[in-house]
């Protein structure tokens, strides 16, 4: 493939946009995801599905960033959480998605700021100063999303809607794709 940034529209498999990752800087990531050419039935073999949670499934992770396939079935969700101190980015490959964003108050409620809904294509962009944040599947199917994180986040923190702790969380793959 041609990684020149002026042919990132030309990604149009997963190895591909693993090259383009690879070599490209962080600044252009969002370019690079929202110009996918990749249909969404590629994905489909990256995927496991569980009635009990949404699956994350591990396209590649390496020193400098991890790409993950995120399966959900219809009303799954997130806990409220943050992203370790690093970015992330999501795109949505199937389905409609509603992202919640919160921020504590200086009495520590957490309280929503924001909320939208990311449909097909759409990319979405997160890091820990904007809040904390959660996702929801509002689609009436199941749905993937694609998850880039940079550098790849092994530790979260969630917030306890419960108790209104903060819980600090080890990520873990539910699949790795051989390699
Ligand atoms: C996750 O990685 O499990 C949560 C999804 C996200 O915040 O991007």
């Amino acid at each position: 493939m041609n990684s020149n940034k002026d042919s990132i529209n030309t990604i149009q498999s997963i190895d591909d946009l693993i090259v383009a990752l690879s070599e490209g800087e962080r600044t252009n990531f969002f370019n690079i995801l929202n110009s996918l050419a990749i249909p969404s039935t590629a994905f489909e073999s990256f995927g496991s599905w569980s009635s009990y949670f949404y699956t994350r499934n591990c396209i590649i992770d390496n020193e400098d960033f991890e790409l993950i396939l995120l399966c959900w079935e219809k009303g799954q969700l997130t806990p409220i959480h943050d992203h370790g101190g690093e970015e992330c980015w999501v795109k949505v490959i199937t389905g409609e998605f509603k992202e919640t964003i919160y921020k504590k108050n200086i009495s520590g409620e957490m309280l929503v700021i924001d909320s939208a809904v990311a449909k097909q294509n759409d990319v979405t962009y997160m890091i820990d100063f904007m809040g904390y944040h959660r996702l929801e599947n509002v689609s009436n199917q199941r749905s993937m999303s694609l998850h880039l994180y940079a550098k790849p986040i092994r530790n979260c923190n969630l917030f306890d809607e419960n108790s209104g702790e903060i819980i600090n969380k080890v990520l873990k793959y539910h699949t790795i794709a051989s390699k």
